[in-house]
């Protein structure tokens, strides 16, 4: 059995004439297919329109410019996440206002936000982590408080969730604005960095295309703060390939994930996570979460199994924030679990033989 990456993106025929194609004709920015993928993107999750970045980072910068977020607001955000879900805060020159996790499902906790929510809050980012949606009832909070949601669905995409009143909602029209990575190793991705920004929010269908390009208008004079944050014409063509599939590999993963669940569900040195009623989970992630991380990691890798621990420093601990107040500060749920997940191989391309090799290595896994 050869080694089993924790990533393998796919790469076929179609994807292959998509962007071969695209470069032939010359048209390498600015073009047709950067248009078509972000509306059959906002098509897909159910936006009233979707624009084609350059990565995730830069997707959650735009959105918050594009809400008018600077100096001397707050945004909420969990410290349980990739660091680029905080970094865009200060980035904007605002205040990151970090809050604890769900034991359960390791999403942004409904009452720490609430309890963190004051006159200075202008904007919660919620973070889908490992692809399993937040809390819906955070949709309906931000709503009556009058505060912007901003979706970091970064590794959720194809997840969906049923919102309180019974709709079920896909991944990037679970808040205002929505953002997505397409870096190589997520559920899609365009053959290099790339990102997508989405919105449900009618007075900014125009303004995240815009946002993408300097905030200029079709005049060409720039209305708002924006910069060149557009995805290259290639990348967009081999999103459109991949976007087509993704249903498709988002089942794949489920799949694989139950396989897991049924297999772990009782082991002893490993606990399977968790799924939230109504939650349709997109596994970009599938942790298994351990008091011995070190030692199943070295386990897996003798076993030609790659993995990853997620995440083991919070970010509020990092030593970007070393000036932020919240620096010190214990965090009961994230602290407990920061380092103690460890993220095994659940990509869509895993073959048959290589899902039941891990199972059976991970059920030996003693403690
Ligand atoms: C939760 C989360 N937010 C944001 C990002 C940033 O995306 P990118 O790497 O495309 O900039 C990532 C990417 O890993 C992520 O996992």
């Amino acid at each position: 059995m050869q080694r089993i990456p924790t990533a393998r993106p796919s790469w076929n025929d179609e994807m292959r004439i998509a962007a071969i194609e695209t470069l032939d004709s010359l048209k390498w920015v600015k073009g047709v297919k950067g248009k078509q993928f972000g509306l059959a993107f906002a098509e897909h999750c159910g936006a009233l329109s979707a624009a084609p970045c350059q990565n995730g980072s830069s997707s959650l910068w735009a959105s918050l410019r594009l809400l008018g977020i600077g100096e001397g607001d707050e945004v909420i955000v969990p410290s349980f996440t990739f660091i680029a879900s905080a970094t865009a805060i200060p980035l904007v020159g605002a205040t990151p206002v970090f809050v604890d996790i769900e034991r359960d499902y390791w999403c942004l906790d409904f009452e720490s936000v609430e309890a963190a929510i004051t006159p200075k809050t202008k904007a919660v980012i919620g973070v889908h982590i490992f692809g399993q949606p937040y809390d819906p009832r955070i949709i309906d909070l931000c709503k009556s408080k009058n505060i912007a949601l901003v979706e970091d669905a970064a590794q959720a995409h194809g997840a969906t969730q049923i919102n309180t009143n019974g709709e079920k909602l896909f991944a990037g029209s679970m808040g205002d604005v929505g953002c997505f990575s397409f870096f190589p190793s997520k559920n899609m991705a365009v053959g290099g960095e790339g990102g997508m920004l989405t919105t449900t929010d009618q007075e900014l269908t125009e303004k995240v295309k815009a946002i993408t390009n300097h905030g200029r208008a079709p005049n060409l004079e720039s209305m708002e703060l924006g910069s060149n944050l557009r995805m290259s014409e290639v990348s967009a063509a081999i999103g459109l390939v991949q976007l087509s599939n993704l249903e498709k590999w988002v089942k794949r993963r489920r799949e694989i994930a139950q396989k897991y669940t049924e297999a772990f569900a009782n082991h002893p040195h490993v606990s399977i996570p968790k799924v939230r009623n109504g939650a349709e989970h997109a596994w970009h992630q599938y942790c298994l979460r351990t008091s011995a991380p070190k030692k199943l990691m070295k386990y897996l890798d003798e076993n030609s199994i790659d993995s990853r621990s997620y995440y083991s420093i919070p970010c509020h601990h990092q030593a970007v924030f070393t000036k932020h107040p919240q620096f010190q500060s214990p965090m009961k749920v994230t602290d407990e679990v920061a380092g103690n997940l460890v993220a095994i191989p659940v990509m869509h391309e895993l073959t048959d033989l290589e899902v039941e090799h891990i199972i059976s290595i991970v059920s030996n896994f003693e403690n």
